[in-house]
């Protein structure tokens, strides 16, 4: 009898929120038999080391921040965030500027260090070596001679280029193998391939695709015979090629985890390329990819391998990128979908972008990559990284979503139709998470609702008192039977959001937040009685006894509230500005982050570390202005520092310690006296290539008369640089030819291929004869141009002088395409066409075979300045005229400027400086920036970035630094 009243209720339940039931199964723990203690997986979450992992991740590109010493400031940033994870790509063409040499130990092209910086801080990393990485770099990361036709199409099984990457991911694998967790280190996937969504000719049908599938197999074998034993996993590029998944497929070439890269709103800020693509007619709209994880992946996690963390600038977007199109209030809404959608893990594509610096990028990126990322380009933390922290410490102590089955949706669990509602339950512990949004997600209304929420002591409505709030484009995540920490305490329900857990032996401290104003209540089991610990009384706070324990009432201000409860929680109430301040740093280096090694500290600007020593806690982290800061602490702490120094601090009535950290004599107007002016400079004709006369017998002949290349050029020689070792920046070439008395060039054809936003001019013994600017959607240019003014040497040499600057490589299947001349013509004004008697070709110094290894493949191109290292620290330039850039000079012409400059910075301070560069409207040029070396800054016609930053160990800080400005 009982059993049937059971089944009645349930169903009346059902009726009522039209609820699905989930469906009592159990689910296997996929191990390979390699290594189930340490890296499992099975329908729920990712399990290291036996412990269940939401994995939160975020993504940063070393090769864009070349400055190792910066590696540590950014993942101590990221780690602040409440991140567990990193995601890294490799980029073989960095490692590879030819097909002999490997290069894993000059500055930034040795990635070791990161891996023993994210061990020491308590990182994992999720590893992503390739071969071909897109990353929006250069040939997608495939080195430049790769791409030549000689090595095959790419990614597939041709032997060619099986040799080729065997070699390179073979030394990858040595020397990160001692970096995985299963020998100690910290990286827990290594992700085969990206973005490789082939294995299906018809993903309905099945049918696969055998070459691709061959290629998979063999990358698996190898880095299986090479001891990768951690899980392999791969990252579908979009939810309709369902390419990998041991649970969708069966060749035998499918990887151990699946996952799925989604950018709801668009990855550039060019939304025409990527809006068809995905989708989204509006900004803000949501996604469904529950569904497509359990068609796909049921067994597995649900991962979001790449997750939009901004999206890259192209060209001609605008300066300083699109944020707005993912700001703080994006990332508060989607994060929490994401949890709605049952997603265990995500790596946040890009966490920090860094800089497009030399010529690293793919055809249609300029010189930023801020990526409109959580942590800028110039380091400094966003709001959108402070948004993003009140998610990453919630999901940090949030352990029991790292199990949890979807139980239901919908706005039946509201009491408003525009509100609904994903019920989401831990089938172990019973603890539910209700991830509450507008029901048509971009909504900007104001909507009041209560929620029927289920806990282990009944059913409620709640707020009991008063009601929900979802103002504008956001999402609430309301907790029922919430854990805090290891003890057996628990919230029945809590209508605001949990930020944070400190459990500090004595008391457990949990940090709520709201927006100001709205009103919060929560409901703690056992608990009796509770009394305002803080002066902020909160005039609206008030307390109810009930037969499931104490109901507090509060209303969120500006100051925080502080209240203790009879069973040793103390509760602090902020609000969403006091919550950005809140940082909760870790005792321990365990990526777990276990409650009872973290201390919270509220006020500073960041704070990156803590450390006990007996009585004395040391933080580490930065602050500017004065500034008041609060810490909850062991109560036997006695001393605390800051950087080292002794901070004075009084403790409060409730437990907490109380200081100043005092404003520092340093700011952003004391150090802007101090930069120097760049008012004297020295100039030097950078363009001696075009003159009839000039001596190019050391260039490289261009002489093939046929070509590995798949798309053969109109004419020949084969004018293509990638096959003669030329591969980045401005491309030179100069074509001999003869002209007689009868027959003389009257115009000439020019189509040259250099990629989106390339550009090239022609000149004939040294006469200006025509330019193509270029544009954003054209890879390749044409000129025809008539040379009815150009004097000929007749019976002599004349020379046709093209400067070529190439944009990059393109991604994925273009990388092969080809940078150079596609046809070069002469013609008569009989219409006959005249015959070149050699091609000549220049590009950087040295070709693939680098002079300097540590500024790497791509730093420079073939400028006459590049070529002889007038860009670089210690040129002679003593002879040079001089002469300003901002008087600049008329005509198609080039000149290179320098200047050398002193900085002290004070030391002990994180400045970040950068260039401006202002371009007359009407000017039509392209312009490099150079500092001591490093290409940092490029202005094309079609720009609208003009801001610099550039990184201090690249700007030195304490010395001269040269400047090189190539007009
Ligand atoms: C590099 O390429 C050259 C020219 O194609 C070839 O002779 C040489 O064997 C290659 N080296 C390796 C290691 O593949
Ligand atoms: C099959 O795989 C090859 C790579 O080996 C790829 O070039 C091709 O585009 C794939 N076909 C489809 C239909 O995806
Ligand atoms: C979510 O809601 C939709 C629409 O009501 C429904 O079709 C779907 O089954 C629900 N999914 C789950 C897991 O409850
Ligand atoms: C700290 O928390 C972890 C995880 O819940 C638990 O295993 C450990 O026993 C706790 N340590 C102490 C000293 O309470």
């Amino acid at each position: 009898m009982k059993f049937f009243t059971l089944v009645i209720y349930l169903l009346l339940q059902l009726a009522t929120r039209s609820i699905r039931p989930a469906i009592a199964q159990s689910w296997p723990v996929h191990d390979n038999g390699l290594n189930k203690v340490v890296s499992g997986r099975d329908h729920y979450s990712l399990i290291v080391n036996g412990e269940r992992v939401f994995v939160w991740s975020g993504e940063l590109h070393l090769w864009r921040i070349p400055v190792p010493e910066l590696w540590q400031d950014i993942l101590e940033k990221i780690k602040a965030a409440g991140f567990n994870g990193i995601g890294l790509y490799e980029l073989w063409g960095w490692h590879a500027p030819n097909n002999e040499t490997l290069d894993f130990e000059t500055g930034a092209h040795d990635f070791a260090t990161i891996f023993d910086i994210a061990k020491v801080l308590g990182l994992y990393v999720v590893y992503r070596p390739g071969p071909h990485s897109n990353a929006e770099a250069t040939g997608g990361g495939f080195p430049g001679w790769l791409t030549t036709g000689e090595y095959g199409p790419l990614r597939d099984d041709d032997p060619r280029y099986t040799a080729a990457w065997e070699r390179y991911s073979g030394a990858v694998a040595e020397y990160v193998r001692p970096h995985l967790i299963t020998n100690g280190g910290p990286v827990i996937l290594w992700q085969i391939e990206n973005e490789y969504g082939v294995q299906w000719l018809d993903p309905d049908a099945k049918v696969p695709n055998e070459t691709a599938i061959a290629y998979m197999e063999q990358l698996q074998n190898h880095h299986r015979a090479w001891e990768i034993d951690v899980p392999f996993m791969g990252n579908n590029p979009n939810m309709w090629t369902r390419s990998w998944s041991k649970d969708y497929g069966n060749t035998g070439a499918e990887v151990d985890l699946y996952g799925l890269d989604h950018y709801p709103a668009c990855w550039t800020c060019n939304l025409e390329i990527c809006l068809p693509v995905n989708g989204a007619v509006e900004p803000y709209t949501v996604f469904d990819y529950y569904t497509h994880f359990q068609q796909v992946s049921p067994t597995q996690p649900s991962f979001l391998m790449e997750f939009q963390g901004g999206s890259y600038n192209p060209w001609d977007g605008p300066a300083g990128g699109c944020g707005e199109l993912m700001d703080s209030i994006w990332v508060n809404m989607f994060y929490r979908h994401n949890l709605a959608e049952k997603v265990s893990a995500v790596n946040i594509y890009m966490l920090m972008g860094g800089t497009n610096w030399g010529n690293l990028g793919f055809p249609e990126v300029g010189t930023s990559y801020d990526y409109s990322s959580p942590i800028h380009e110039n380091r400094l933390i966003s709001e959108k990284y402070n948004e993003g922290k009140l998610f990453g410490l919630f999901m940090r102590v949030a352990r029991d979503f790292a199990k949890v089955e979807r139980i239901g949706n919908g706005t039946a669990y509201t009491t408003n139709a525009e509100v609904m509602a994903t019920e989401l339950r831990n089938p172990d512990t019973g603890a539910r998470f209700y991830i509450t949004r507008h029901d048509y997600s971009p909504s900007t209304e104001k909507s009041q609702f209560r929620l029927r929420i289920s806990t282990e002591s009944g059913n409620f409505l709640v707020p009991q008192q008063g009601s929900l709030t979802l103002d504008s484009i956001s999402s609430k995540t309301i907790v029922t039977d919430f854990r805090i920490g290891a003890t057996n305490k628990k919230i029945a329900y809590s209508k605001v959001e949990i930020l944070t857990v400190s459990d500090l032996g004595e008391r457990q401290v949990v940090v709520l937040w709201a927006p100001r104003g709205e009103d919060g209540e929560i409901l703690l089991r056992g608990a009796t009685s509770a009394k305002v610990a803080s002066d902020n009384a909160g005039a609206e706070t008030s307390f109810t006894v009930t037969e499931h324990g104490l109901i507090a009432n509060f209303k969120i201000q500006e100051r925080n509230i502080v209240i203790d409860i009879d069973n040793g929680v103390q509760l602090v109430v902020v609000d969403r500005d006091s919550g950005y301040q809140i940082w909760a740093p870790t005792l321990t280096a365990d990526p777990q982050a276990w409650e009872n090694k973290t201390v919270l500290v509220h006020g500073p600007y960041l704070v990156r570390s803590a450390a006990i020593d007996g009585d004395s806690l040391a933080l580490r982290g930065d602050w500017s202005n004065e500034t008041a800061v609060e810490i909850w602490a062991p109560s036997d702490i006695r001393e605390v520092t800051f950087n080292g120094d002794k901070l004075a601090t009084e403790r409060s009535a409730y437990g907490s310690l109380i200081g100043l950290l005092p404003a520092t004599q340093v700011t952003v107007d004391t150090i802007a006296a101090q930069l120097p002016s760049l008012g004297s400079w020295k100039v030097a004709n950078g363009l001696p290539e075009s003159a009839l006369e000039y001596d190019d017998s050391r260039w490289t002949d261009a002489n093939h008369m046929t070509t590995p290349n798949f798309s053969p050029p109109d004419t020949y020689p084969v004018l293509y640089a990638d096959e003669y070792g030329y591969q980045a920046g401005n491309l030179l070439w100069r074509g001999h030819f003869n002209v007689t008395e009868d027959k003389r060039p009257s115009s000439a054809y020019l189509r040259v291929i250099g990629g989106l936003a390339s550009g090239f001019s022609a000149y004939v013994n040294g006469h200006f004869v025509g330019t193509w600017l270029g544009s954003i959607s054209n890879k390749t240019g044409e000129l025809k141009v008539s040379l009815e003014d150009v004097q000929f040497n007749v019976g002599a040499d004349n020379v046709l002088f093209i400067i070529q600057d190439t944009t990059g490589k393109d991604q994925r299947e273009g990388a092969p395409d080809p940078r150079g001349i596609l046809n070069a013509s002469l013609f008569a004004s009989d219409g006959s066409s005249l015959n070149f008697t050699s091609w000549k070709l220049t590009g950087n110094a040295g070709g693939n075979h680098l002079i300097e290894p540590v500024r790497g493949t791509w730093n420079e191109g073939g400028l006459h300045a590049e070529r002889l290292g007038w860009h670089l620290p210690g040129f002679d330039d003593s002879d040079w005229e001089d002469g300003l850039p901002s008087e600049g000079f008329k005509g198609a012409d080039a000149r290179f400027y320098r200047t050398v400059v002193s900085l002290d910075m004070p030391r002990g301070f994180d400045v970040h400086l950068g260039f401006e560069l202002n371009r007359l409207p009407h000017a039509k040029l392209r312009a490099q920036l150079y500092v001591n070396g490093y290409m940092f800054g490029k202005i094309i016609p079609i720009s609208n970035e003009f801001s610099f930053p550039v990184f201090p160990g690249i700007l030195n800080y304490h010395g001269e630094n040269t400047i090189g400005l190539s007009i």
